[in-house]
């Protein structure tokens, strides 16, 4: 395949199992397109409802590349904005905390919690500056059980379209969202581009040769792990296995209400794990960081009565997974990166959630 394929001949290659060119995974301006048609278009996870309960209750996050500031006002409603001063750029709000006003760190310009700027010191002095052409730039926000999503696209369609049926098939698996509670935040830094990362999560066919004490655990045979697509989400779903339900091995309770392990992937850059046994559900962010590199992290939540010796399994459990990605991730990224494999080879059948994500990629690039 040569480079300058068009799109309609890299979608036709797709359906044949040909991946994306490796030129897509190492390349600055093809990450500028996706920061400007995929991160700066669409739903992401932007961290906890419980974090701006209360009015004045504020977060700094990202969407992708761009600052962002969730803020609940003094009214009660949750807002969200960039966190770029209209100033000079400097981010607005750092961390988190409650506030009676927005305070740009850098000159002091002032917004309040309804991102409209109230004060920008020596201000009046100056002929014609007007207040009101200044406010911060709103982006879309809204919520799922604990969670909040921001979209920072001037078009955004409503959330509940990229959830789908997703919301249902969670709880499908017996797992109450609103009876979670947050637990750690781990960070990652990976070397690999971010595609590298998801298009990892979305398969299971190196989990017995990659990750052997997952497989021992999750029942990740072919015929019983099952691959869904959807509009915007890609889901797998398996049980544990045989051993692990007669009482053996593993940080999960075989006899606990949650009754199936799923791992969804939302569009473009989320993953949420459900794991078997007692409530436990995870949520990972994975941010392009240049083009060979990927910054995220992961919220663990577990059910409130859940006791942290099994916490402490369950993550510990989690993050050895998550180790033995990092390494496969940055070994697959020298590969690309190598210019001596122009386009992988996807199995249609266990990879079908890779050539559907590559599929958007595509279509959201094109
Ligand atoms: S950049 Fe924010 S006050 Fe100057
Ligand atoms: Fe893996």
């Amino acid at each position: 395949v040569q480079r300058g394929t068009t799109s309609a001949e890299l979608a036709a290659d797709l359906a044949r199992g040909h991946t994306l060119p490796a030129e897509w995974y190492c390349d600055p301006g093809r990450l500028r397109l996706e920061q400007e048609r995929i991160f700066a278009r669409s739903w992401q996870y932007a961290g906890r409802a419980d974090k701006v309960r209360r009015p004045g209750d504020v977060f700094a996050t990202r969407a992708g590349h761009i600052p962002i500031a969730v803020v609940r006002d003094e009214h009660g409603s949750l807002r969200a904005f960039v966190n770029v001063c209209r100033h000079r750029g400097h981010e607005v709000v750092a961390g988190e905390g409650n506030r009676r006003t927005l305070q740009c760190p850098y000159h002091a310009w002032t917004y309040g919690l309804d991102g409209c700027l109230r004060a920008a010191p020596r201000s009046d002095r100056e002929p014609g500056f007007s207040m009101e052409e200044l406010s911060l730039l709103p982006v879309a926000v809204d919520t799922w059980g604990p969670f909040v999503f921001v979209n920072p696209g001037s078009q955004a369609s409503p959330l509940a379209e990229t959830l789908g049926e997703l919301p249902e098939i969670v709880a499908g698996s017996g797992l109450r969202l609103d009876e979670l509670e947050h637990d750690t935040r781990r960070e990652w830094a990976l070397e690999s581009n971010w595609k590298v990362v998801v298009e990892n999560y979305l398969e299971c066919y190196h989990c017995p040769v990659a990750h052997p004490s997952f497989a021992d655990v999750l029942n990740v045979d072919e015929d019983e792990y099952r691959l869904e697509v959807r509009e915007w989400v890609c889901s797998q779903r398996t049980g544990l296995r045989r051993t692990v339900l007669d009482g053996g091995g593993g940080p999960y309770d075989g006899r606990g209400e949650v009754r199936e392990a799923q791992y969804h992937f939302v569009w473009p850059n989320l993953t949420i794990n459900v794991g078997p046994g007692s409530p436990n559900l995870s949520v990972d962010v994975w941010w392009p960081d240049g083009p060979q590199r990927t910054a995220g992290f992961t919220d663990y939540f577990f059910g409130r009565d859940v006791p942290q010796a099994t916490r402490d399994a369950i993550m510990a459990f989690s993050a050895r997974v998550a180790l033995e990605d990092a390494a496969l991730v940055a070994s697959v990224q020298r590969g690309l990166g190598s210019g001596m494999l122009a386009r992988g080879r996807l199995l249609l059948g266990s990879e079908r959630l890779i050539a559907r994500f590559q599929e958007l990629v595509l279509r959201a690039l094109a």
